[in-house]
């Protein structure tokens, strides 16, 4: 049995779905809050529902029990942070999972992190509780791998953080100058799938990439593919190094240090891992091709 941690996510779903075409036995953690369109998805799967929530340990122990390998994807970065914070979720929550899973008997262990890369000078909270979690795994007895990939496609060349493709208005960190490593979140989650029966994958950390190209070659691509000029609105390093001085919330704190290594221009290279995996990963132009419409004639 394989227990996902953020089944719900955008990155857990996808696991699930990965791992159940593969006929594994697959549980999904999920909170009454849960979106229900996801929940619908993972049970249409066969995916087996367990209730719990990272801020209860309890309810961890019992989504353990019984368990080989766990997944955990989990984080609050998109959520409401008055009631999943990074601290008390993303922080002390993976740790309880990690106790519980080490408690349960779990054997392998996988962990959604990020890159060192998106580490400020002083670590964000975001990055004190990966490398928190990071650390516990390491020390820890059950075989883990550490999987860092880089920037989502879907979630950084998407409406959702300014780059609005389909009505031509995109914000770029920076100049847009620098090369920076994209991956696509179904890659993410194959690579993940793969980690689980890798020996290459045992007790290491693996930054995860799929393809490198600056913002404003991507912004070409856009532009070629879609037949219109973007509208392209840049927020300058400066101006984001005074949003990092100025930012009070955990998550500001932690999302602004993401952004300003983008914006200085940020490239991976594909590990042995990536390499022996057997597919190519996305890349970017086709990520654009299949989101970018063709501007109407009409
Ligand atoms: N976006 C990027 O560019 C990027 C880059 C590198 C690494 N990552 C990492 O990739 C991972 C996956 O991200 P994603 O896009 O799949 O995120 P997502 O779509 O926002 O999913 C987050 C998941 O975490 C769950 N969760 C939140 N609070 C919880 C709690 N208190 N207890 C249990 N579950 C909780 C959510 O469950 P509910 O549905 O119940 O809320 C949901 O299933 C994260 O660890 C992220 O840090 C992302």
């Amino acid at each position: 049995m394989i227990l996902v941690v953020g089944s719900t996510g955008s990155l857990g779903s996808s696991i699930c779905e990965l791992l159940r075409a593969q006929g594994r036995a697959v549980r999904g953690l999920c909170r009454p809050s849960s979106d229900l369109a996801r929940v619908r998805t993972l049970t249409s799967l066969g995916v087996e529902l367990v209730e719990g929530d990272l801020k209860d340990p309890a309810s961890l122990a019992r989504a353990c029990e019984g368990v080989d390998a766990v997944i955990s994807t989990a984080t609050t970065t998109l959520r409401d942070q008055t009631r999943d914070a990074i601290g008390s979720v993303d922080h002390d929550g993976q740790l309880a999972l990690v106790d519980a899973a080490a408690r349960a008997g779990v054997r392998r262990f996988v962990y959604v992190s990020y890159p060192t890369g998106f580490d400020g000078p002083e670590p964000s909270p975001l990055s004190l509780a990966k490398r928190a979690v990071e650390a516990r795994l390491r020390a820890g007895g059950m075989t883990f791998t550490i999987l860092q990939p880089v920037a989502f496609l879907e979630v950084w060349m998407g409406p959702a953080l300014g780059f609005d493709y389909a009505r031509g208005q995109v914000r770029i960190l920076g100049s847009g100058e620098g090369r920076v490593s994209w991956i696509a979140t179904r890659d993410v989650a194959r690579y993940a799938v793969a980690s689980l029966d890798s020996d290459e994958a045992r007790d290491v950390t693996i930054e995860l990439v799929g393809d490198v190209m600056s913002p404003n070659d991507a912004v070409r691509l856009f532009e070629q593919t879609s037949g219109r000029s973007f509208e392209v609105t840049r927020v300058p390093v400066e101006a984001l190094e005074a949003q990092r001085a100025t930012a009070t919330t955990d998550l500001d704190r932690s999302f602004v240090d993401i952004m300003l290594t983008l914006a200085r221009g940020f490239e991976v290279e594909r590990s042995a891992f990536q390499r022996q995996a057997g597919f190519e990963p996305r890349s970017v132009a086709d990520y654009v091709s299949s989101v970018a419409t063709p501007a109407s004639t009409s």
